[in-house]
């Protein structure tokens, strides 16, 4: 199992919506979900444990997009697509993906305020994110960030996760990822 704890009580919110979608998709009954063995306020302990991935299988490729796919069908996108967000579990004879970090998670066509890889994200999300506008999150939006994601795998395996900080500047880097990408 793997435990996740809060750090920061502004991450709260997060561990409350990542347990009632995790809930939602049990009813997938999905070897890529993460299952809640038990939570608190600031406490989520899930299972399967996984293992950082350094690779895509064929295989993997499909059951992430067939398990996006079922997830959107009950009307939830994951929204926080990326290398970080999967893992592996070993302790499975296929040793299945697992898509983690339903967190950031909204309902289909909500309005969201931005969250998630800017790198990985489709063109209209950093526009949206450049003119300050309330982003409408859909279902492409983790087919974009899952396609960009694996692309930057690929072609840049080094690329460290960037952090979130005070003095970041969003709308220049989503600037500048749009006229780079
Ligand atoms: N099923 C899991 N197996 C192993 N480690 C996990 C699992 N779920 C989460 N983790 C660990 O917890 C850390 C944080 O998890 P995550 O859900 O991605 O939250 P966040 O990225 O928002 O901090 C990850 O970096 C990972 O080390
Ligand atoms: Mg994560």
């Amino acid at each position: 199992m793997a435990v996740k704890m809060a750090k920061k009580i502004d991450y709260l919110p997060c561990f409350t919506k990542e347990r009632i979608v995790l809930e939602k998709l049990s009813e997938l009954e999905s070897p890529h979900i993460p299952k809640i063995l038990f939570y608190n306020d600031d406490v989520l302990v899930l299972t399967p444990l996984g293992e950082k991935i350094n690779n895509l299988r064929k295989k993997d490729i499909k059951d992430i997009i067939t398990t996006l796919q079922n997830a959107h069908s009950l009307g939830i996108i994951h929204r926080d697509l990326r290398k970080f967000n999967l893992y592996r579990n070993l302790d499975d004879l296929c040793e299945n993906i697992l898509i983690v970090d339903w967190g950031y998670s909204v309902n289909n066509s909500e309005s969201a305020i931005f969250a998630g890889a800017l790198e990985c994200m489709p063109d209209y999300v950093l526009q949206s994110l450049i003119n300050g506008e309330q982003i409408a999150y859909g279902p492409q939006v983790d087919l974009t960030c899952f396609v960009r994601s694996f692309y930057l795998m690929l072609h840049r395996p080094t690329l460290d996760r960037v952090p979130f900080g005070k003095d970041d500047n969003i709308e220049e880097r989503a600037h500048m990822l749009l006229n780079l990408l």
